[in-house]
């Protein structure tokens, strides 16, 4: 495309409100579209980034069904959660909006409208299944049943979560509804649907001829959806959460999730306006706007294919330019799972490392997923700040600073003559602007890293080469430019790493008492003047030791063996027994007295327990669980008939009785309410 670019709206996937962020949303969505924007406005481009949450979609319902609370609620909560940790991690939206938001259903119930005007839907009647009981149609998610596939009797109406085959609530055997556990039946319903089929033509000229140049990732599946034929679309649903359709006939329905949400895009844009006192019109609908989605590849379609057409029909609305989606990242070889708790979550990251954004953006954008599916590890994490930010750029900045505040009380000392090995630093520095940009605006922010950190790695190797530090004594003026220069390296770095870790540039800004420089003022070497004081030197980055990362992973293993445990299934282990082998046993609740541990035992502890009948010593193998002095006092289960039997020298006369969970721990069987001791328990 050859049109001119006179401004940006960057758009950033809006978050599902059900659930907090994790760092799979953050490389593969938020940091690359953070480091874009804050490469666009250094370059001085006009540029709107807009973000919120995305309220509506039954998962939502769901949940505040399952926690007893609204949808809004739900929203309400992690709206502000979801918020705070974009705000803490530096992603510099103009506007985090909402799509429970006033303007937002104006918005998208207008859009609707004026495609229902166009007469761009059909109208069609279907059956759904609808619950009785509740008086509701059921949405997919909502009807559970037998998987037709492998007999997991808990599928839902649109996917089996145990074998992962993909269904529609009529393949289910036995279906129920989970409103009330009521046998769904059919009903006819009358739902929009936008025809996708008649764009067909129209996007595979508009992708698969006019956009060759997007991600091979996304290219190739917008091509392979293209090809296997578009269906209509119904984009109205029957539900009582969401935006609802603005029609008098349609009573009780709302619009489809897929449908408002990228209108949500729009809505924040005006938001913002309206917060800022500017026009948001030129940002959708000038030819010279840039329009740019970052997604994850979940999302590909809607973006590429659904969103253009709906706003290919409404026809007021300029088009995406590029939608760079990145793949996933999974977590120490897993995929990432909210519901397994299989995550890094970002308010949880941050409260354990707590000033380490920048740690874990450059981590996250090292690694980022841009072609194919990546990895996050703990080691990898520690790997990538030991040895690249700490020990290159932290490193760097560090001796710069020391050594001018050594030699020269912190003043930069005026350069005199450039040597090759002076100039060849110079050149590398004109050369890598351009690079980084290069690589920002292709939307490779891997490379872009890489070639950023290029500039510290050779101002690491210009000071390892010249060694300042031995030629003070006898060549003095020579260490002058040698510092210069490598101060003049930092204020580059300044500039060039601002969109990746913006928070330790801003500490570097500080050291160098320097203003936020725009993208074109790197590549000088006369950024800072001779005379100019610097303040102290404080190190950027520190190392992470061994202990914490292997904290990390050692509670992903915790995790992941609490997962097992609940879904191994607990098999019966006992011969079965007649009643009265279950009557010889006499069982009493009892009252705890003492307790100690008993000598040499790790397990053992001797208690005094008060059956109601006596008082009597048991030894009980609860000590690696408990602690002597929290269970005084503490009702128990008893077995008072069992044998007295020597254990360790001392007899135990009778048993306490425990429930031994998954993995291995112990908890007491005591009654509901404190009851006499001597209750008999049957
Ligand atoms: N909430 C969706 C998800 O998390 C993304 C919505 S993007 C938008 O997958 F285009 F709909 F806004
Ligand atoms: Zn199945």
């Amino acid at each position: 495309m050859s049109k001119t670019t006179k401004r940006y709206t960057v758009t950033a996937a809006l978050p599902y409100a059900n659930g907090p962020v994790h760092i799979g949303h953050l490389a593969g969505v938020y940091v690359p579209a953070d480091i874009y924007v804050r490469y666009l406005r250094s370059r001085q481009r006009e540029v709107a980034f807009v973000c919120g949450s995305d309220e509506h979609g039954v998962p939502i319902t769901i949940r505040a069904q399952k926690e007893g609370v609204s949808p809004q609620q739900v929203v309400d909560k992690y709206h502000s959660i979801i918020r705070d940790s974009f705000r803490d991690f530096g992603i510099s939206f103009d506007i985090y909006s909402r799509t429970s938001a006033p303007v937002h259903h104006q918005t998208a119930s207008d859009f609707f409208t004026k495609l229902q005007k166009d007469g761009v839907f059909e109208v069609k009647e279907s059956e759904q299944y609808y619950d009785e009981k509740a008086g509701q149609f059921l949405a997919d998610r909502y009807i559970k049943g037998t998987c037709p596939n492998c007999g997991y009797t808990e599928a839902y109406g649109d996917q089996c979560e145990s074998c992962g085959t993909s269904l529609s609530p009529s393949d289910l055997i036995d279906p129920r509804s989970m409103l009330s556990g009521a046998k769904p039946v059919l009903r006819n319903t009358t739902h929009w649907y936008l025809p996708l089929n008649q764009y067909e033509k129209w996007l595979r000229e508009w992708i698969l001829e006019g956009h060759k140049d997007w991600k091979s990732n996304v290219y190739g599946q917008c091509k392979s959806w293209i090809e296997q034929g578009l269906q209509p679309r119904a984009v109205t649903r029957d539900l009582d959460w969401g935006v609802p359709v603005p029609l008098p006939e349609a009573e009780g329905k709302v619009l489809y999730v897929w449908f408002d949400a990228p209108i949500g895009y729009i809505s924040a844009t005006k938001d913002w306006a309206e917060q800022t006192g500017k026009n948001w019109e030129p940002y959708w609908k000038d030819e010279e706007t840039k329009l740019v989605h970052f997604i994850g590849k979940d999302n590909i379609v809607f973006h590429c294919i659904i969103f253009p057409a709906m706003l290919k029909a409404h026809g007021d609305f300029i088009l995406p330019e590029n939608v760079p989606a990145n793949e996933f990242l999974n977590l120490e070889g897993n995929k990432i799972s909210t519901s397994r708790n299989w995550a890094v979550w970002l308010h949880e990251y941050l409260a354990e490392f707590p000033e380490k954004q920048d740690v874990l953006r450059y981590a996250l954008c090292a690694n980022a997923p841009e072609t194919k599916d990546n990895d996050f590890t703990w080691k990898d994490f520690q790997a990538k700040n030991n040895n690249e930010l700490v020990a290159i750029l932290g490193n760097f900045v560090n001796r710069a600073l020391v050594l001018t505040h050594k030699y020269y009380e912190g003043k930069v000392p005026a350069a005199g003559e450039f040597f090759d090995i002076d100039e060849e630093v110079k050149e590398k520095l004109r050369k890598l602007p351009n690079q980084v940009a290069e690589s920002i605006e292709q939307y490779k922010f891997r490379e872009a890293l890489n070639s950023m950190m290029e500039l510290a790695r050779a101002g690491n190797k210009y000071l390892a080469d010249t060694e300042p530090w031995k030629l003070i004594k006898e060549n003095p003026e020579r260490v002058k430019t040698i510092m210069n220069l490598s101060l003049q390296l930092a204020a580059n770095l300044s500039i060039l790493a601002e969109p990746f870790l913006p928070f330790s540039m801003e500490k570097l800004r500080n050291m160098l008492q320097l203003e936020k420089l725009d993208w074109k003022e790197a590549g000088r070497t006369d950024i800072l003047a001779a005379g100019h004081q610097l303040e102290a030197a404080q190190l950027l980055f520190e190392k992470i030791e061994d202990q914490v990362v292997e904290n990390q992973v050692k509670k992903l293993e915790e995790t992941k063996a609490a997962n097992e445990a609940a879904n191994t299934p607990v098999a019966p282990s006992k011969a079965e027994v007649v009643f009265d082998d279950f009557m010889k046993m006499d069982i009493r609740i009892g009252t705890i007295l003492e307790a100690e541990r008993v000598k040499k035992s790790k397990k053992l502890l001797k208690l005094k327990v008060d059956t109601g009948i006596d008082q009597r010593t048991i030894l009980s193998g609860i000590a690696q669980y408990f602690e002597p002095e929290a269970i005084i006092g503490q009702q128990v289960s008893v077995l008072v008939n069992l044998a007295p039997r020597p254990i360790m020298g001392i007899e135990s006369q009778g048993m306490i009785l425990m429930a031994e969970d998954k993995d291995g721990s112990l908890a007491f069987m005591k009654p509901g309410k404190p009851v006499a001791n001597g209750s008999g328990v049957s």
